[in-house]
């Protein structure tokens, strides 16, 4: 199967990183495709932690080539500085390979990023800050900065200053901040030009051809199928196309290529930042998931809401992916339940609906439905085959897939790429 993208089935943090670094040698590219430094994916390898932001989990294995796709965002600053920090630990990054159409982070997106959260108050979206929105935005509006750009000082001043004649209007008059400067923002990117020329690469032609040679290419989503801007609760989104179809635009490689589309669940669900969540917990079973499961963000500290996996949006990403593949993580956290709750359908204004409402009010009004699953109690986390885990496990799994539309793959059972229980072979 030379061709999976790897996507977010729920509200991010997954484990998707873990899933695409799990694959480990079978795999020869590991594209990055949407998103930037938003992401945050901890793996861990022989129990050492490794937390990653725009560098592609297969960076972590030496055979693999990691490659950042047109379709992603790029700070350079925290490129470079991930890239220093793995050099250090040993991982090679020479082989990285960086899209020139991909767009560029300018430090007015970060200021604008924040400052139009703290206008926003009640309303905000609670972005990670990292000026992702902005500079999806600017794409659109084509007042973007490309990579490409490091290498024509002249025309990169001018996309600067066409760019700042409007965001400075913004920054001044409406946000009371500091106007940027054009010379300087010039020159804190042309730093990195000499330095990530090397990296650059035509990406849809370095990937069309590794396909050709029957190489397999991993497409690694950022965020998730209810995060996607299109697909998600917006507007309380990220701003990038985090389904599956974003593969094929954030990469430059076509859908007839693609063989498998594999999203990644948690056997429970979490969200970061604000937004509608049917079956968020309030109470301390909330807390108990949260300190469980360890569920702080790895890019911004923040502790995730929680809530029991929801079989409705399960479907729906099902659908929006045309997913072929589940993988369940973090399995072994329920372990120690009496009952494990499983949202089956919702109630909006006293009527069942058995899948995703079509208009954002009705989800805001989505009260969960559950389906009570009896638990286990026995620690799974050195559980290696399906067949060894508990019946209970095992009928929790069997639902989820029954529930979901979808066969459960693989199965994580605690942090490390080792534990990991394979039901059919992803590559
Ligand atoms: P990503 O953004 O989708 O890559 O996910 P994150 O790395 O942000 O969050 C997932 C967290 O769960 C990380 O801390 C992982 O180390 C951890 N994790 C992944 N799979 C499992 C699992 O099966 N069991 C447990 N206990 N932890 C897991
Ligand atoms: P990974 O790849 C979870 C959320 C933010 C906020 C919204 C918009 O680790 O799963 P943004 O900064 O993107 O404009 O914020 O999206 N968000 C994530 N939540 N996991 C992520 O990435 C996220 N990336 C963004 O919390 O609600
Ligand atoms: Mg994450």
């Amino acid at each position: 199967m030379p061709a999976l993208i790897v996507i977010g089935a729920q509200w991010g943090d997954e484990g998707k990183g873990k899933a695409t670094d799990q694959l480990g040698t079978d795999v020869d590219y590991v594209v990055k495709f949407n998103g930037g430094n938003n992401a945050g994916h901890t793996i861990v390898v022989d129990g050492e932690k490794f937390a990653l932001h725009l560098i592609p989990a297969g960076a972590l294995t030496d055979t693999c080539t990691p490659v950042i796709g047109g379709g992603v965002v790029v700070d350079l600053d925290v490129l470079f500085q991930e890239v220093e920090e793995l050099e250090a630990r040993g991982i090679d990054m020479s082989k990285l390979r960086v899209a020139s159409t991909a767009h560029i982070i300018p430090s007015y997106n970060r200021t604008l990023d924040k400052v139009t959260e703290r206008f926003l108050g009640n309303r905000k979206i609670g972005t990670t800050g990292r000026g992702i929105g902005p500079t999806y935005a600017d794409k659109m509006n084509r007042i973007g900065l490309r990579i490409q750009d490091l290498f024509d000082a002249p025309i990169l001043r001018q996309k600067v200053e066409a760019a700042l004649d409007q965001k400075n209007n913004l920054l001044v008059k409406v946000f009371n901040s500091r106007a940027a400067d054009a010379d300087i923002v010039t020159a804190e990117l042309l730093k990195y030009a000499d330095r990530i020329k090397p990296l650059v690469a035509n990406v849809p032609n370095l990937l069309n051809d590794a396909l050709d040679r029957g190489e397999t290419v991993v497409f690694e989503g950022g965020q998730a199928t209810m995060l996607d801007v299109d697909h998600g609760t917006y507007p309380f989104v990220t701003s990038s196309s985090a389904t599956a179809g974003g593969a094929c635009t954030g990469s430059g490689v076509g859908p007839t290529r693609i063989d498998r589309v594999v999203g990644v669940s948690k056997a429970y669900i979490t969200r970061v930042g604000e937004g509608p969540f049917p079956t968020e917990l309030f109470d301390e079973s909330g807390d108990w998931l949260r300190e469980r499961g360890g569920e702080f963000g790895v890019t911004t500290g923040r502790p995730r809401r929680c809530g029991w996996y929801d079989a409705v949006i399960a479907r729906y990403a099902t659908r929006v992916n045309s997913l072929t593949d589940l993988v369940l993580t973090k399995l072994d956290v329920l372990s120690t339940l009496d009952q494990i709750p499983v949202c089956v359908a919702y109630e909006i204004d006293g009527v069942r609906h058995d899948e995703m409402p079509a208009d954002q009010t009705s989800f805001h009004h989505a009260k969960p439905i559950y389906e009570y699953f009896p638990g286990w109690q026995e620690d799974i986390t050195a559980v290696r085959s399906f067949e060894d885990l508990p019946q209970n496990a095992q009928d929790y799994v069997h639902a989820i897939e029954k529930l979901s539309g979808v066969r459960v793959s693989s199965i994580g059972v605690g942090p490390g790429r080792e534990q990991t229980i394979v039901r059919h072979p992803l590559v």
